[in-house]
């Protein structure tokens, strides 16, 4: 996932030659400045090389400067990154950075952390409460609670704080693999999005450090979210250049190096010390490919990326011969060709990666992608890292596994779908590669997903199969190992630095909250630690999903039958039926699309029956649940959106002949009825996950557009036209920035044109006269406070036409004004982001805040819930299940809101006069539940459905 969707690239021909000179002028200038030994050392140098002074020529052009900073960087060739003992370890390196500024920090440096139940970065539970002591920003000791030891710390330490963690969960600070915190702040304001470099595809020269906005509001956030660490990578290059890894936490200072975690404040210059880790990043596939449309010099084809990779290996290569030959040089005394030692801050990463010093971190998806890649590596014979987002890796395992060296995969929980090389993303992936012994780790790629939701991927990862040990230690312990710093971070151990989380309950059950975070023993984030727990399922480990066995798959022979029972039944969430929770379980008994019984005992009702194979499906722990309704940007309309091909276009693909912009016509408002493209992988992968009403809008790719058009609400395993609900359930305008465009530049006109059209069309029979008279709802797309105060002034003026708010991030901020005109919201997502300045007040349900769910309900608005991103139409339970346990609803709540309230406020629950519903095992707000049965307008059309059916792009007819 990259940034293609909702950028807006400045236009190619910015050219950064200036910029490229003086960073080398720059780097070697800081190099020789800092690096330059003491005389004293020289000396010491010289004499224990006493051939080679005497050797040296007489008429030898190297001044000794040159020469004793050569021979320094002669020797660093074979210095390599060095970890430390932390057993060793006296105090965190970067502590005297917070000791001059006492205000800021909210603790006194040394405290402990009593009763804690630590997880570690192994993801290991360890036995028993346990006592976690924190002095000069480091982890001094995690002992058992009530120990001689512990007693024997508590006087060594004298703890000035001594904290109670009732019992909680305490883990060390999660790290984040894959971010772009800094270089691209929220919101997105184009003065501080320094995302993209696009001079061209091979810009290993450049550094995030360089760019790196202290002032990115999403520090803080990330940090709430209990990330400490994130290396945070340039983006999309063919070679893309350094990454840092950054503390999230801005130090009093305000400096950007003092938040790099190696900066040392014992060192001069920290930053460039030799012995640093060194992170750099790469990518594959379609991203290099693309992005240089415009530079026609630029490689267009995976084959023309390949070259440019070799021949800027080649010089890279060429470089390093070259120093190695001048050292050669030196050490048998001759005169060396150059007068200093050779370098090219243009090729420095490179030849330090040919010199085996520098981690690898390699965007790519497509097996072909990852297999180049590692072809390329070997070619110049250095080794990969770490593959990123690799969604594609787990079809591929042995492949992986034949490379030289440990190669990862830091890969996504929820990925797919939006593009050719996401389009085979499994959410078994992580489970698979495990499996077959391969190193993972789990990254956000923040801003494409909020970096503080890190903890969500491993939830996910998990619950989709992944053990709970590897898929905590995928947001710590490994990913620290992956980065070269566990000796740092990523375990709660003796002398690491002290990152730690205390959270609400067990990190991977949903809506887990870091009560408190500490960076680098710095308190960040301290909300009180409740006396009891909310629930006392929440300390315990989630599920995960469970193999569909041969016994349930011989259930599916009840698959088509309209006459059915089902027995173990513990609640039901239909609107339609009782809800039955009690201790009693119930029976259900459907027959002729009707519930002909539901109570404790349907035996009575068994003879009338007549299913397919006579089987009864018996649950342990069941519920009955309304089946969902999702709002969502593509589904049905088009397959990929970044390939207009597969599926009915973009309403704005008329950039030279611009018809949408003429409004006024309503004959050209587009329908999304006439470009239904159904059977499409994305619809049978929500159906087979619960999801089996469909509401699409005509595509509206990120960019601005004021009119989408119509929405059409169909089934999701429709095969013909048949399948459609409702032809025309809205008309959708997007007010707002991203509203914005070629005639409608400003907010203010697209609401006077709004309001004209429908004046205009009032008494007339079109799309416009029947939004104005509420027959057909205005679905009207925006986030921000302001346009919908206009929006609600324009509902009082016109009266009859039926708004609803789409998006709605902001409308917490007016939720009497929205419940008081009756105007409801659908949450697009309901999850904070910020990633626009329309949105930057969401409400992120962190640090003791409420969601935007707990605030509308609190108002009396209607919401219902939708998913901003159709990767996530197929998790909408998952959705649903984070909604509820972040946010003050019940489950009954949370589960209309993707449900019945989405069909109640697009008025299509009329057109739904039948018995859908899913039958599950477990409840459905919770991780590892699973459908056990899909029933349609009264037919149990899935039992057990795979949910990831097989979807050929090219079935063999
Ligand atoms: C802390 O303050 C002392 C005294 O003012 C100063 O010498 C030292 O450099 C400061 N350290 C840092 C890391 O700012
Ligand atoms: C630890 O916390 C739990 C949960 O609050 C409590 O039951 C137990 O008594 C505490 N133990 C100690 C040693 O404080
Ligand atoms: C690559 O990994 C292998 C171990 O499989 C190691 O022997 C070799 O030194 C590594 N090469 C480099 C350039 O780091
Ligand atoms: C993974 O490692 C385990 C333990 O070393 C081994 O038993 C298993 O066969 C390996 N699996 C694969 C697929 O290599």
């Amino acid at each position: 996932m990259e940034w293609e969707k909702t950028f807006t690239l400045p236009p190619d021909g910015t050219r950064g030659n200036l910029m490229r000179v003086t960073i080398a002028i720059g780097l070697v200038f800081a190099l020789i400045h800092v690096f330059l030994p003491s005389n004293a050392y020289l000396k010491n140098l010289f004499s224990s090389n006493k051939v080679f002074i005497d050797s040296l020529p007489r008429s030898h052009s190297l001044s000794s400067t040159r020469f004793s900073d050569g021979l320094r960087k002669c020797r660093n060739r074979y210095i390599f990154p060095q970890k430390i003992d932390p057993e060793h370890r006296q105090e965190n390196p970067r502590y005297h950075i917070y000791t001059n500024d006492t205000s800021t920090l909210g603790t006194n440096f040394s405290f402990v952390i009593k009763n804690a139940t630590v997880l570690d970065g192994d993801g290991i539970l360890r036995d028993g409460p346990a006592d976690v002591y924190i002095d000069k920003g480091m982890i001094y000791g995690v002992v058992d609670s009530g120990s001689k030891i512990s007693q024997f710390l508590m006087e060594s330490v004298k703890p000035h704080d001594i904290i109670d963690a009732k019992g909680k969960y305490v883990t060390p600070g999660l790290v984040e693999m894959h971010s772009h915190v800094g270089i691209c702040t929220q919101p997105e304001l184009r003065g501080v999005n320094d995302m993209f470099e696009l001079m061209n595809p091979t810009t290993q020269f450049i550094k995030t450090l360089d760019a790196f906005n202290i002032g990115d509001p999403a520090i803080k956030l990330i940090s709430y979210g209990g990330v400490t660490s994130s290396l945070v990578l340039p983006s999309a290059n063919l070679i893309s250049g350094e990454g840092f890894v950054f503390k999230m936490l801005v130090p009093p200072s305000r400096s950007v190096e003092e938040m790099l975690l190696q900066y040392d404040s014992n060192d001069v210059s920290p930053n460039l010390s030799v012995n640093r880790q060194r992170w750099m990043k790469m990518a594959c596939g379609e991203n290099p490919k693309k992005r240089f449309v415009a530079n026609p010099s630029a490689p267009k084809s995976r084959m023309g990326l390949g070259f440019l990779f070799r021949s800027t290996m080649e010089k890279a290569q060429h470089l390093k011969e070259e120093q190695d030959l001048w050292c050669d040089a030196i050490e048998q005394g001759l005169t060396p060709k150059t007068p200093s030692f050779p370098e090219n801050s243009e090729y420095d990463l490179l030849v330090e990666l040919l010199r085996g010093k520098v981690r690898t971190n390699s965007h790519c998806y497509e097996t072909f992608d990852i297999e180049t890649l590692f072809r390329h590596a070997r070619e110049f014979g250095f080794n990969i890292t770490a593959v990123h987002h690799a969604l594609d890796a787990y079809k591929i395992p042995e492949i992986i596994k034949r490379q030289p060296g440990n190669v990862s995969i830091v890969t996504f929980a929820t990925e797919w779908g939006f593009k050719k090389e996401a389009f085979q993303g499994s959410v078994f992936s992580p489970k698979i590669l495990n499996d077959n012994n391969i190193t993972i780790a789990l990254h956000t790629d923040h801003p494409a997903n909020g970096g503080q939701d890190l903890i969500i991927q491993a939830q996910i990862a998990h619950s989709f199969g992944l053990p709970a040990d590897k898929a905590f230690s995928a947001i710590s312990g490994t990913a620290a190992k992956i980065l070269g710093l566990d000796d740092r971070i990523g375990y709660l151990r003796k002398g690491y630095d002290a990152d730690l989380v205390l959270w609400d309950r067990h990190p991977l059950q949903a809506g887990s909250s870091p009560l408190k975070v500490y960076i680098d023993g710095v308190s960040v984030l301290n909300v009180p630690i409740p006396d009891e727990n909310k629930d006392d399922d929440l300390i315990s480990l989630p599920g995960s999903l469970e193999d569909i066995t041969t016994d349930k798959k011989a259930l599916r022979c009840l698959e088509g039958s309209q006459e059915f029972v089902v027995k173990g039944i513990k609640q039901s969430f239909l609107k339609s039926l009782p809800s039955g929770a009690s201790n009693i379980t119930k029976e259900m008994v459907v027959k002729g699309g009707e519930v002909l019984c539901f109570q404790q005992d349907c035996s009575e009702f068994y003879s009338a029956i007549h299913s397919n194979c006579m089987k009864i499906i018996t649950l342990k722990d069941g519920y009955v649940v309304p089946a969902g309704t999702a709002l969502t940007t593509t589904h049905g309309i088009t397959e990929m959106p970044s390939e207009l091909s597969t599926g009915d276009g973009d309403v704005m693909d008329f950039v030279n002949n611009n018809i949408l912009d003429d409004f006024s016509d309503p004959e050209k408002v587009v329908a999304a009825k006439n470009g239904l493209h159904l059977e499409s992988k994305h619809l049978k992968w929500a159906h087979n996950s619960g999801v089996l009403k469909i509401i699409t809008p005509p595509l509206r790719n990120e960019g601005k557009k004021f009119l989408t058009g119509i929405s059409t609400a169909f089934r999701s395993d429709a095969t013909d036209l048949n399948g459609i609900i409702k032809e025309n359930v809205a008309i959708h305008f997007t007010i707002g920035d991203l509203g914005k465009q070629i005639l409608l530049p400003t907010v203010s006109l697209q609401i006077q044109t709004l309001r004209k059209l429908l004046l205009e069309n009032k008494g007339k029979a079109n799309a416009y006269g029947d939004a104005f008279r509420g027959e057909l709802p205005i679905a009207l797309h925006t986030n921000s406070k302001d346009v919908i105060l206009q929006l609600i002034k324009l509902k009082n003026e016109l009266k009859t036409p039926y708004f609803i708010i789409v998006g709605g991030v902001e409308a917490h901020l007016v939720g009497k004004q929205l419940a008081e005109n009756g105007i409801p919201v659908v949450l697009e997502p309901w999850r904070c982001q910020r990633k626009y300045w329309d949105e930057r007040r969401c409400l992120t349900g962190l640090h003791g805040t409420p969601t935007a769910i707990t605030a509308l309900k609190k108002a009396g608005v209607k919401f219902a819930i939708a998913v901003d991103e159709d990767k996530l139409v197929r998790l909408l339970y998952q959705e649903a299940t984070i909604a509820k346990a972040r946010s003050d609803i019940t489950s009954y709540e949370a589960l209309k809101a993707i449900s019945y309230d989405v069909e109640d406020i697009f008025k299509i629950n009329d057109f739904i006069n039948s018995l859908d519903f899913l039958v599950t095992e477990g409840h459905p707000l919770t991780y590892g539940s699973q459908i056990v049965a899909i029933v349609e307008n009264g037919t149990l059309t899935d039992v057990y459905p795979d949910l990831e059916p097989e979807f050929e792009v090219s079935p063999t007819y």
